[in-house]
């Protein structure tokens, strides 16, 4: 059985709410005047209830969403996790990233690949990025690279997928073209249609299998009695694109 360790985070459910905390000695959370000690989830096993508390080993998907510092807009888990699996990508894959942002999508390709390679141009989001991933263990498998995609120094012929998240990719297409092996995986992440179909048009002959894809996740209330949708949604985050390597 595993046990929760001082210093390792805890996702504490208390009624509808969520809380991602680190469990430091002498530390509590407090909750509609109810508290719970952190002296008292060290030592329990995961999935504790103590009090009107559940603690449990937060999912990557809690620890994007509730514990990464976000400087840049991040792709969001339901996108994330449906691009990690429509790469195809395999445990001895090598996969191309940029702009690695705040860290989310790396952190989510990272579980899968052998090895991720990401760019980040700004200094200030590559730093955030890896902060992210050391604070949650993440990304040991990650080559992080403080660089502009467009002038690094990137390997031909070398990577098995690769996924684009930057406002203008078209400037990057041949370059993205020739990182990779044949037949391999592309994907690109655009929040608007204008960006969708300028992209569609620069893709000429260097893509084939072209598809435009939506994630639209609706969450509903887990009350037996009153089973039914939550009142708000997210209607809309961004268009996923996705296509392969052709030659010839
Ligand atoms: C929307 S954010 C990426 C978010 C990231 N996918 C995540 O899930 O956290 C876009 C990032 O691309 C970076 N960027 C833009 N152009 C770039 C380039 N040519 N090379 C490397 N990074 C670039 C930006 O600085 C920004 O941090």
């Amino acid at each position: 059985m595993s046990y929760f360790k001082e210093g390792e985070y805890a996702l504490i459910r208390f009624e509808e709410k969520k809380f991602l905390k680190k469990l430091l000695k002498g530390h509590a959370l407090n909750v509609r005047k109810e508290v719970l000690k952190f002296d008292e989830v060290i030592g329990k096993p995961y999935g504790a209830r103590i009090g009107k508390f559940e603690v449990f080993k937060p999912d990557l998907e809690e620890i994007i969403l509730l514990g990464f510092e976000r400087k840049t807009q991040i792709i969001y888990p339901k996108d994330a996790f449906y691009i990690a699996f429509k790469l195809g990508i395999r445990k001895t894959d090598k996969v191309l990233e940029f702009g690695t942002g705040s860290g989310a999508l790396c952190a989510v390709l990272s579980q899968l690949a052998g090895e991720v390679w990401t760019y980040e141009s700004v200094e200030e989001f590559y730093k955030t990025a890896l902060k992210n991933f050391r604070r949650f263990g993440l990304g040991a498998n990650v080559c992080s690279h403080n660089e502009d995609f467009g002038k690094a120094d990137v390997p031909e012929e070398f990577f098995d997928s690769a996924f684009v998240d930057v406002r203008e990719p078209w400037h990057y297409l041949e370059k993205v073209y020739k990182s990779l092996k044949n037949g391999a995986s592309v994907g690109f992440l655009l929040p608007t249609a204008n960006q969708v179909i300028k992209l569609l048009e620069s893709i000429g002959d260097m893509f084939g299998d072209v598809e435009v894809v939506e994630i639209l996740q609706r969450h509903y209330k887990t009350i037996s009695e009153r089973f039914r949708p939550e009142d708000q949604m997210v209607a809309h985050t961004a268009y996923l694109i996705f296509g392969k390597k052709v030659r010839g």
